[in-house]
C-alpha cells in the first residue's frame, strides 16, 4: 500500500505527465499540491536538483586568488573558491577529520583552518597539516583533502552538478547563447550582489521570473513603462533553458550605451532566460540582473540577486538607479508570491489553463523540463481532460 508520501509523488507525476502531454496551445498550470508538498520537494531535490547543474553564484565575486565565499545548497556545504593558480573549484565545505564545516562566510585565504582541530587545507582543498595525526600509522594525509564537486563557468556564473553524472553544460546551452550573443555577457562586470528570502516555493519564483504575463498587472509603475506585457515575444528555448524577449516601450528612452554588435532588434529587447532549474536572468540591453535561487522547504526559497554592468562601476548613478528599479519590482514580485504561496494551500486549486506562448510558453517549458526529469514525459497520458 502506498503511504501519504508515495501517494503524493505518484499523483503528482501523473499530473507532470498529463501537462507535459498537452500541447503548448492548450497548456495548464501545475496543481497546488505541486507547490507545497515537501515529499515532492524531497523528490526533486534527488531527482532533479541533486543530478542537475546548479548555479552557486558569479565570478565576479571571486576577483583574487584566494577569494572565496561559502553556501549551502540542498544540506551540502560548499566552499567556492578561486585557488592560487587562478582555477575556480567548487569544495566540500566539511573537514575530512570528523566533519566540521571549514570555512565561513566570504573573504580571501590562502588557506582554510578548521576551528576545531586546526586540520589545514589549501585553496585547491589539499589537506597540509593535522595536528598530532603523523602518530597514526595508517593516517594518510593525501587521502585526506576536501572533496571536489564537477563544476563549470558559463558566461560568468558558477555552476555545480552535486552528483557528478550531469552531462556538459555549455553544450546543452549552445542555442541560447546564440541567442544572446551580441549582448556579451561574458564581457559583463559584477556590480551588485545580495541574498534574500521569499516566503514561496521555488518553482513559483523562477514562473513567475520567467513570464511576462505579469509585468503590466503586477509591475504597473515600475517595469509596465518600460516592457509592457503585450509586446512580449517567446524566444526559441531548448532542453536546457527557456525565455522570452521583452521588448521596450517605444516611448521609453533608448536604454543604451549599445555594445557596437547589438542590432536595432536587440537594442529593443531583453532577453530573459531561464537556465533550468535554478539561474533566471534579465538580460537588458545596459544592465543584467539574475536570480540564483535555491529551495529551503516548499514554501521558501533563498535567493542570491546580482547585477552586472558594461563598466565596473559599482557605485554609479547608473548602476544604483538599475539597482533601485529591480529592488521596487522585486518587491512587488515578492509580494505577490507569498500571498500565492499561501493561497496554494488549499486543495481544490487543480490548475488553470496558461496564456499563450509569447506569455507563458515558458511555464509550460519548464513543466515539460520538470517532466523530462521526473520521467513523467515517458508515462502514458490518458487522462481524459
Ligand atoms: S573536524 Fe575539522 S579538524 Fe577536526
Ligand atoms: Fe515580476
Amino acid at each position: 500500500m502506498l503511504d501519504r508520501t508515495d501517494d503524493e509523488i505518484s499523483r503528482l507525476t501523473q499530473e507532470l505527465a498529463e501537462r507535459a502531454g498537452r500541447p503548448a496551445e492548450d497548456a495548464y498550470a501545475m496543481p497546488a499540491e505541486y507547490y507545497t508538498s515537501a515529499a515532492f520537494l524531497d523528490h526533486e531535490t534527488d531527482n532533479v536538483l541533486r543530478r542537475d547543474w546548479l548555479c552557486v553564484g558569479h565570478v565576479g565575486e571571486l576577483r583574487n586568488n584566494g577569494d572565496y565565499f561559502t553556501s549551502e545548497l540542498l544540506d551540502e556545504q560548499l566552499l567556492v573558491v578561486r585557488d592560487q593558480e587562478g582555477v575556480v573549484r567548487v569544495l566540500s565545505n566539511v573537514c575530512r577529520h570528523r566533519g566540521n564545516r571549514v570555512a565561513e562566510g566570504s573573504g580571501n585565504a590562502r588557506k582554510f583552518i578548521c576551528a576545531y582541530h586546526t586540520w589545514t587545507y589549501d585553496t585547491t582543498g589539499a589537506l597540509k597539516a593535522a595536528p598530532m595525526m603523523k602518530k597514526q600509522s595508517r593516517f594518510d594525509q593525501s587521502k585526506c583533502g576536501l572533496p571536489e564537486f564537477a563544476s563549470e563557468i558559463w558566461k560568468g556564473w558558477i555552476f555545480v552538478n552535486l552528483d557528478g553524472n550531469a552531462t556538459p553544460l555549455a553544450p546543452r546551452l549552445d542555442g541560447l547563447s546564440e541567442v544572446i550573443r551580441n549582448y556579451h555577457q561574458e564581457d559583463r562586470f559584477l556590480v551588485f550582489m545580495e541574498e534574500d528570502i521569499w516566503a514561496c516555493n521555488w518553482k513559483a519564483l523562477f514562473e513567475n521570473f520567467m513570464e511576462g504575463y505579469h509585468l503590466s498587472a503586477t509591475h504597473l509603475t515600475t517595469l509596465h513603462p518600460i516592457t509592457p506585457t503585450r509586446l512580449c515575444k517567446k524566444m526559441v528555448s531548448g532542453e536546457g533553458w527557456t525565455g522570452y524577449h521583452a521588448f521596450y516601450n517605444p516611448d521609453y528612452p533608448p536604454r543604451g550605451p549599445f555594445h557596437p554588435d547589438l542590432t536595432e532588434e536587440e537594442k529593443n529587447n531583453s532577453p530573459m532566460y531561464g537556465i533550468f532549474p535554478n539561474l533566471m536572468v534579465g538580460m537588458g540591453t545596459d544592465f543584467t540582473l539574475f536570480m540564483i535561487i535555491r529551495p529551503d522547504g516548499p514554501d521558501r526559497v533563498r535567493i542570491r540577486w546580482g547585477v552586472t554592468g558594461q563598466k565596473d562601476e559599482p557605485t554609479s548613478g547608473a548602476t544604483k538607479g538599475y539597482v533601485d528599479l529591480c529592488r521596487a519590482f522585486n518587491a512587488e514580485d515578492k509580494e505577490k508570491l507569498e500571498i500565492l504561496q499561501k493561497a496554494l494551500k488549499t486543495r481544490g486549486y487543480p490548475g488553470g489553463p496558461l496564456a499563450p506562448d509569447a506569455f507563458e510558453g515558458t511555464i509550460w517549458d519548464f513543466i515539460q523540463y520538470m517532466g523530462r526529469k521526473l520521467g513523467a514525459d515517458a508515462m502514458s497520458v490518458n487522462t481524459g481532460k
